[in-house]
């Protein structure tokens, strides 16, 4: 073939493709369209920093972002406890779903029942499904979450009754995102878990966790369960600077580790689809998408994809992300909000895509 044609086909097909990003990233809204015959009263979340609506703020930990730089784009530069610039995956999904713009945290004390019956959060930054985590971290432990969970069963049968109780668990939307602080800040930073598990056998012991989680979400009534696929690791900011070498490079065998934990879950949630009756769990895959703007930050807008906005961007998390560190100039421009989690912008194209892949397979169940 002639080179140069080959070489100018590929360059329009490069172009189109950037087009069709910028339409998709500008127009993300547009993408995901409600089936006509779905309602969805509710949504729910559980796991960690990347769903947590501000539980951290209410229990004695260090891990938490209910102070500035946090929230510096949310409502007026309010820090809620939500650990990025402005909205979380959670409050976009509500808002995408007309259900509302904020999702509370459900241990807020100023949570009124309206809040209650159309969804709260129950994810608690830095768990993790090994209990380890969880208590390195002192935060609240998957379990403790569904604990709460059965809890909130109880008060929403008083606003409600029991019958529009189970139409609301049966129709609302569970989100669950957890597994990146087990081997971030546990597995890899420790050595307690190398010693007992190689990466493919403390997968298993994580995935064989996050099954009892969905059966038990199963058993109190949840039907549209979407479990978030563990991210690429290895590219947070914190483990560049960690494991990265000098140039910082996306920590292999933290991704590594990431994509067995995504492979075994995949087949774990087959399993458990194929029972009778089926557990419905859909894995969300936001492996690769992430992957891809990471490899391509250009063609999404962003200038920054291996630094966080807060601080040098290369350590700060938590507590120590504060309001004496600088942030970047344009936050727009970065992935990365801290070295640990995400912008919002960043969240606004992952949630659109998983809305457009999965939303409609998880409404039909
Ligand atoms: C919506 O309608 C379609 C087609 O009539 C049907 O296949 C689907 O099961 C319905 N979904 C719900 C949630 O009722
Ligand atoms: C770091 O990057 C430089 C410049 O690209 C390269 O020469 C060097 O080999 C890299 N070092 C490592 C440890 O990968």
């Amino acid at each position: 073939m002639d080179f140069m044609f080959f070489s100018s086909r590929l360059h329009a097909t490069a172009i189109l493709f950037f087009l069709l990003v910028n339409l998709l990233v500008h127009f993300g809204e547009a993408a995901f369209e409600m089936p006509k015959n779905a309602t969805v009263p509710a949504l729910f979340a559980f796991g960690d920093s990347i769903l947590d609506q501000g539980i951290n703020n209410f229990i004695p930990t260090l891990i938490k972002a209910n102070f500035p730089p946090y929230g510096m784009n949310f409502l007026g530069a309010k820090a809620t406890g939500r650990f990025t610039n402005a909205k979380t995956p959670v409050d976009l999904i509500a808002e995408i779903l007309k259900i509302k713009e904020y999702v509370p945290a459900y241990i807020d004390p100023r949570i009124r029942d309206s809040d209650l019956i159309t969804g709260v959060s129950f994810a608690s930054g830095a768990t993790g499904l090994d209990p380890l985590t969880s208590h390195i971290n002192m935060v609240i432990p998957m379990m403790d979450q569904l604990q709460m969970f059965a809890n909130y069963i109880r008060k929403l049968h008083d606003i409600v009754g029991r019958e529009e109780t189970d139409n609301i668990l049966k129709n609302s939307i569970f989100l669950v995102a957890t597994g990146s602080d087990d081997l971030v800040d546990n597995y890899f930073l420790y050595p307690i878990r190398r010693i007992r598990y190689d990466i493919p056998s403390y997968a298993s012991y994580l995935v064989s966790k996050a099954s009892n989680f969905i059966k038990e979400l199963h058993g109190f009534g949840a039907r549209r369960i979407v479990f978030v696929s563990l991210p690429p690791v290895g590219c947070m900011p914190t483990s560049r600077t960690l494991s990265g070498g000098k140039n910082r490079t996306c920590a292999r065998n933290y991704n590594q580790a990431a994509k067995i934990f995504n492979m075994k879950l995949s087949s774990e949630l087959d399993s458990l689809r194929s029972k009778n009756p089926p557990v419905n769990a859909v894995l969300a895959d936001i492996y690769s998408p992430l992957l891809d703007i990471i490899e391509n930050p250009q063609s999404y807008g962003f200038e920054s994809v291996d630094r966080g906005c807060c601080g040098t961007g290369e350590i700060e998390v938590s507590w120590l992300c504060n309001a004496l560190e600088p942030t970047c100039s344009d936050v727009s421009k970065y992935l990365f909000w801290d070295s640990f989690h995400p912008t919002e912008r960043c969240y606004r194209i992952i949630v659109d895509v998983l809305m457009e892949r999965y939303f409609n397979d998880v409404l039909s169940l």
